[in-house]
């Protein structure tokens, strides 16, 4: 394709409205949006919903690429590209992959083989050979010895754009309910009640000499270095009161309507699970997505573990009446993360962005990515 084309016959979902129109791309960019028919012959879409290309700010599904069984690495270049091929499929061309590092569970270290990933992306971004765009979420679990020394490599890294910060200590947060960390953790290490009791102890203990200060020493070395910072799973008023002191932009899975309410108030914008709402509700039993969208308190959906619940996410919202019809939801998986992460040139489909489009059919009321493009390249 040369580097000039138009777009013409598309339901275009602009940040505000949806038109039967035309969206011209010239070098990359976005040049012209029009109502009607285009005034020069282009593609036709057929009717088609033209959307920008989504923005995704939280997937963890690199790592199931990276370790497709347990204990089974994969080479991460060929991981990476796994994953870029899903995501695109899945019409997201600007992704933040997720990485952890400190440990929530026993003391086993991920900071090296997350390494080993950042450096596959910036190889692979380096190389050019990736479809969407890809930047880095470091997620950091605060209650334990070695996550400080753990996050600090990545500071340097130029792909690293948001960084969260995590507290799943039993009694905490998403397990404010002990017996919800147990279910939780029982299932995924496959450890006695006897095991869980001790653990429980220890990870108490740990938190107790540790938590507070690695967050203050994560939140100084994010500030210094410019890279946008989240909460994860507030629960009360006084953690949201914290991550507003600490200068946060996201307020990443908000557990209560509650903290989704001042988090929302405060400017932080309120990210919640796609898979939370093509399913109908959280997985922990927590404050739903769709009630948060209702309630008017939802800034952004991320796609979380599935990549293509971001756009049956959308879609499934936007019946809801405080989302703004089609606009709206399409506004939570685009234009929403973008300015949340500070990516000020895409994310909505208006004259000088950057020509991130994706192309939907429904069908049954599922949306099937029909075409992406990147920058005016088509990629999928
Ligand atoms: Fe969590």
């Amino acid at each position: 394709m040369n580097d000039s084309f138009v777009l013409t016959n598309a339901c275009v979902v602009a940040p505000d409205e949806t038109f039967m129109g035309y969206v011209a791309v010239s070098d990359g960019k976005i040049v012209e949006v029009g109502e009607g028919n285009a005034p020069e012959k282009g593609i036709d879409l057929g009717g088609d919903y033209l959307i920008p290309g989504l923005v995704e700010l939280h997937t963890d599904h690199l790592e199931v690429h990276f370790m497709p069984r347990p204990k089974v690495e994969w080479p991460a270049g060929s991981a990476v590209l796994a994953h870029d091929a899903q995501v695109i499929g899945s019409g997201i061309t600007t992704v933040f992959d997720a990485l952890r590092v400190g440990n929530d569970y026993d003391e086993e270290k991920f900071g090296a083989r997350m390494k080993k990933l950042a450096s596959a992306i910036a190889a692979a971004k380096e190389a050019d050979v990736t479809r969407a765009e890809h930047f880095l979420h470091l997620r950091c679990e605060l209650g334990c010895a070695d996550v400080v020394e753990e996050m600090e490599p990545f500071l340097t890294d130029e792909n690293l754009k948001l960084v969260s910060v995590m507290d799943h200590t039993p009694g905490q947060r998403q397990f404010t309910d002990v017996s919800k960390w147990k279910q939780y953790y029982g299932g995924k290490k496959n450890a006695s009640e006897a095991q869980l009791d001790a653990t429980i102890v220890r990870r108490k203990e740990i938190h107790a000499r540790y938590a507070e200060q690695n967050r203050a020493d994560i939140v100084r070395r994010c500030q210094l270095a410019g890279v946008a910072l989240a909460s994860h799973d507030d629960a009360t008023r006084e953690h949201v009161e914290e991550a507003v002191r600490d200068g946060m932009h996201i307020a990443e899975f908000p557990t209560t309507i509650e903290a989704a309410e001042a988090s929302h108030h405060a400017g932080l914008r309120v990210l919640m699970g796609a898979p939370n709402v093509v399913r109908g509700g959280s997985h922990s039993g927590n404050v739903g997505a769709r009630d948060l969208a209702e309630a008017g308190l939802l800034d952004v959906l991320s796609s979380d573990y599935v990549p293509s619940s971001l756009l049956m996410g959308a879609f499934g919202l936007r019946d809801v009446k405080a989302v703004g019809g089609l606009a709206g939801a399409i506004r939570l998986v685009t234009l929403n993360p973008a300015e949340a992460a500070g990516l000020g040139d895409r994310g909505a489909i208006r004259h000088g962005l950057r020509a991130d489009l994706a192309r939907i059919r429904l069908r049954d009321r599922q949306p099937i990515i029909r075409e992406v493009w990147r920058e005016g390249r088509r990629v999928a």
